[in-house]
């Protein structure tokens, strides 16, 4: 069956960062490996993405990624030794992307958001994709790319997963130039890359979850650097502006900023929160840790 040209199948992981932000933890793992509670943040992403129909997992790397490659892959050595114990077995594979749905190609230069996305041109062709960035990690039911399935297949074009922002934050996040709002749907008709407060249009930030359409492609390969020296998807966005519709959407859902170590801690604790395995001593633990300020500072002292 040819699909719609609205079923988005494919999802694109830009996984190439270094990193930096987490050293020494991130000097010899990849940034999008580092756990929150049991499960890499690049997991959470694939099962978000999963959970919205996507059929293709497109992963832009770079040099030291190997372990994400690895991550969705068979271990024999685990399922041998595994094997007697069902359920542990679980854990390692009941997850596992079928073969042939995950595929990998490398960045090459750290040249920005938008040259990674590019750099997947050829194995997403002339169709929708999705745009999931791992560092973001955003809890919701229906999970959030589910939501920006569901709003896509109304509006197409390109759409953006949007969230306010403290003024003082723009500096952080590609910032919506509002035209007009329907609920949770934003129209845009502009953007801008990390504006400084006194700059920016709105205080409504891009989260790192996109659904874009293909001539995005065409575009990016034309865009100037940017910010940062950068190669960036907002300008590609804005480029695109009046060509095909431009929205965004505020998902229900929480968005941790895992590429910022306290946005990391609190999602580990949020997660913790809800898992009913630990919760209860973890709840247990952090009232006694923050019933009790002084003495945990005389003991540190
Ligand atoms: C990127 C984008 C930015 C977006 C952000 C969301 O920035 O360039 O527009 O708001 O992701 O996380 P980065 O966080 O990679 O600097």
């Amino acid at each position: 069956m040819v699909p719609s040209p609205k079923t988005v199948r494919k999802a694109v992981f830009p996984v190439g960062g270094l990193g930096t932000r987490f050293l020494p933890a991130t000097k010899a793992q990849p940034k999008e490996m580092l756990p929150v509670v049991d499960k890499p943040l690049v997991h959470y992403a694939v099962e978000e993405a999963r959970a919205a129909g996507i059929e293709q997992f497109i992963f832009v790397t770079g040099r030291g990624k190997a372990a994400i490659a690895d991550h969705f892959d068979v271990s024999y050595e685990l399922k041998h030794q595994l094997s007697t114990r069902s359920k542990e077995a679980e854990v390692i594979e009941d997850w596992l992307p079928d073969p042939g749905q995950v595929c990998f190609t490398r960045q090459q230069e750290p040249l920005g958001l938008g040259h990674a996305v590019w750099c997947a041109r050829h194995l997403v062709g002339d169709e929708p994709f999705a745009v999931l960035l791992a560092d973001d990690l955003m809890l919701g039911e229906p999970p959030c790319m589910r939501q920006m399935v569901d709003a896509y297949s109304r509006v197409g074009g390109n759409l953006v997963c949007v969230e306010n922002v403290a003024p003082a934050f723009t500096s952080r996040y590609g910032i919506l130039d509002v035209a007009g709002e329907d609920g949770r749907l934003v129209r845009a008709r502009g953007i801008v890359e990390k504006p400084k407060p006194s700059r920016a249009p709105s205080t409504l930030g891009v989260v790192g979850r996109y659904i874009l359409h293909p001539g995005i492609f065409n575009v990016l390969e034309n865009v100037e650097r940017g910010t940062g020296g950068e190669i960036q998807l907002t300008d590609g966005l804005l480029a695109m502006t009046g060509t095909v519709p431009f929205h965004g959407l505020r998902c229900d859902a929480r968005r941790f900023d895992c590429g910022d170590k306290a946005g990391f801690v609190v999602a580990n604790v949020a997660v913790a929160l809800e898992r009913e395995d630990i919760r209860d001593y973890v709840r247990e633990q952090l009232e006694a840790l923050i019933g009790a300020p002084r003495s945990t500072r005389k003991a540190a002292g």
